[in-house]
């Protein structure tokens, strides 16, 4: 055996990532009694769930009382277009409410109706108004209060600390991660008897997107080169509202909560053009107009749903279209109008954080103007294939929940489904590896062999005298993703960006990093790039294949969706299980729905 050359720590349940997701799967595996530590390359209390802030979808039925899981449920599907794991939507549908009250318990923070209960607000396709909330701050609230419990449990936090790869013992169970720490460089290596990835999205290899440096899709990476799964990787989510001015701020988001209590959409002509991109499918439940739309605010039982609450995909297509056409906002955005719909006061206590991020960012008083807005990168539907039930993956002992995971969501996440998704599915992944650990399963020895290539591979930037700055790869590549594997795809730019990440890939293996290992961004960045591209090669490879346009995958030459690829997912693996492997795809179908949920489908045609 070789020397070891780093420190070594040992747990039961190892958990990749602290956003909502990660902090309430250690919780539940600590309730156990495991031994649980979590990892974040970031810092404890930052992660990409604050960026879901106008709330959590869960049909408590505290402000209609008509509401309740079957129809969240059928909404989730429908938002989905019917490519979503319908156990999972069946699932978060009907926990998502006890998850938020376990919330309260825990001392998280809601607005509340006249008579006390959890405030619920309006959100894109949800028939009716059902997320609990905290003004425009909610993400931040999950995870101030989900991290105040972890804390209190004693759970070991890891921060700063980024994975490089997993490890597995010699039958081929997962049995750890090796890292380093972002601030001093030396590795480290956790030996572990099960891990739940929570590692969140991908975004970052686009150009204009609203996550931050981390969501450079380590987890997704990792459990393909570890053997799982991943599905409907074509599927991304381009958020249509991110702010577009000033261009050093371009991206963040703008929250949907905006739309949700009233904000409308116009172009540079002064129209609501969103009443000329209702689909087929949303057309009986979409207010035909303004006067209508108005009156569904007050109450869902008069009038239809205006169209600026269709889902995300929809309108993000739609504010593409009207950019494109010409009427377009001054900074290449569409305006989203609050300030002539509502009062100041209205504003200022609904949305805080949007009144002082536009006055702050852009000088802009949104009680007074409108915003400029755009689609932004916001969340990727697709991630590791898991079960259900238990969140784990095809590899033993290896799970995954929130973002990372796919099937949820199918080909199109409702705003507000992030945020429940994460709590429901965080605590199933942490019940999931508890009782993986408790059956005797866990590895109790890892191979050495792949710790020492990943720490070889890792220090090869450092030790190339000649070679490629990352910065720029990482900015051509976000270039590429951003222009050929963007909001809407063609078969021509699909095979482009095929031909260049091959490109990428040979420069990728020569990017050369001065200094040490010691405070390093660029470092940093080289070693976050074999993630990014073999995500990149994923999300291109699936949205290649998928030949039709289904919720967040938009082909223009296959405009409409194909009833035959509604029933599969297209599942890809490494074929050889590092970052330049071969990935291969097969078609994996979708479950079958139950008569039952079939039947809340059908009613709702
Ligand atoms: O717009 C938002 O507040 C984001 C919510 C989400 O992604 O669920």
């Amino acid at each position: 055996m070789s020397e070891p050359r780093y420190e070594q720590h040992e747990y039961d349940v190892l958990i990749i990532g602290a956003g909502g997701a990660g902090l309430r799967a250690a919780i539940e595996a600590q309730q156990r009694g495991l031994k649980v530590g979590i990892i974040t390359k970031s810092l404890l209390g930052k992660a990409h769930t604050v960026m879901a802030e106008g709330g959590m979808a869960a049909a408590m039925g505290n402000v209609y009382p008509d509401d309740n899981w079957m129809v969240h449920f059928r909404d989730t599907m429908r938002g989905g277009k019917y490519l979503n794991n319908y156990r999972m939507a069946e699932l978060h549908a009907k926990e998502a409410p006890d998850r938020v009250w376990e919330l309260e318990q825990w001392g998280a923070l809601f607005d509340r109706t006249k008579d006390g209960k959890i405030l619920q607000r309006d959100f894109g396709g949800h028939r009716f108004a059902r997320l609990a909330h905290v003004g425009d701050r909610t993400g931040l609230e999950l995870i101030r209060t989900l991290q105040q419990k972890v804390v209190s449990m004693g759970t070991d936090v890891f921060m700063e600390c980024k994975v490089l790869q997993l490890v597995h013992d010699a039958q081929g169970r997962i049995a750890g991660c090796v890292g380093y720490w972002r601030a001093t460089g030396e590795f480290v290596v956790f030996q572990a008897k099960t891990i739940i990835l929570a590692t969140g999205g991908v975004g970052k290899s686009w150009k204009i997107t609203s996550n931050s440096w981390e969501g450079t899709g380590d987890g997704h990476a990792m459990a393909l080169w570890a053997g799982a799964k991943l599905i409907d990787m074509e599927c991304i989510q381009f958020h249509p509202t991110g702010m577009v001015w000033p261009l050093s701020v371009r991206g963040l988001l703008t929250t949907e909560s905006v739309r949700g209590d009233g904000g409308v959409l116009r172009n540079s002509l002064g129209e609501r053009f969103m009443f000329n991109y209702v689909p087929d499918m949303f057309r009986a439940e979409t207010a035909d107009s303004e006067e209508e739309g108005d009156k569904w605010y007050d109450d869902h039982s008069a009038g239809r749903r205006p169209p600026e609450l269709l889902p995300r995909d929809e309108v993000a297509r739609a504010i593409n279209s009207e950019v494109k056409a010409g009427r377009g906002s001054p900074h290449g955005g569409v305006f989203l109008d609050i300030a002539s719909r509502r009062t100041p006061e209205f504003i200022r206590r609904r949305l805080p954080s949007m009144y002082h991020q536009f006055m702050e960012l852009a000088g802009v008083d949104i009680t007074r103007e409108a915003m400029e807005i755009g689609p932004t990168c916001h969340y990727i539907m697709g991630g590791v294939q898991v079960d259900a039930d238990t969140e784990e993956t095809a590899v033993p002992g290896l799970f995954a929940a929130g973002e990372v995971a796919g099937g949820m969501h199918g080909a199109n996440r409702l705003g507000g489904n992030s945020l429940s998704d994460l709590i429901v599915f965080g605590r199933r992944a942490g019940l999931g590896a508890a009782d993986y650990v408790a059956a005797g399963n866990g590895a109790t020895s890892f191979n050495q062999d792949e710790v020492d290539a990943a720490i070889k591979e890792a220090l090869a930037p450092l030790e190339r005298t000649d070679g490629e700055n990352p910065y720029t790869v990482h900015h051509d590549l976000q270039d590429l993703m951003q222009a050929d594997v963007g909001i809407i795809r063609n078969a021509l730019e699909l095979e482009e960006a095929r031909v260049k990440l091959d490109e990428f890939t040979e420069r990728i293996k020569h990017v050369a990093v001065k200094g040490g290992r010691s405070y390093n961004p660029g470092w940093n960045l080289a070693t976050d790039l074999p993630a990014m591209m073999t995500v990149c090669r994923s999300v291109t490879l699936g949205a290649t294949l998928r030949k039709e346009s289904r919720g967040g995958h938009t082909r223009e030459d296959f405009p409409n969706p194909d009833p035959e690829l509604g029933k599969i997912n297209f599942a890809q693996r490494s074929d050889g299980g590092h970052w330049d492997s071969p990935i291969t795809v097969e078609e994996s179908p979708i479950l079958v729905l139950p008569a039952e949920l079939k039947a809340l489908l059908e009613e709702a045609k």
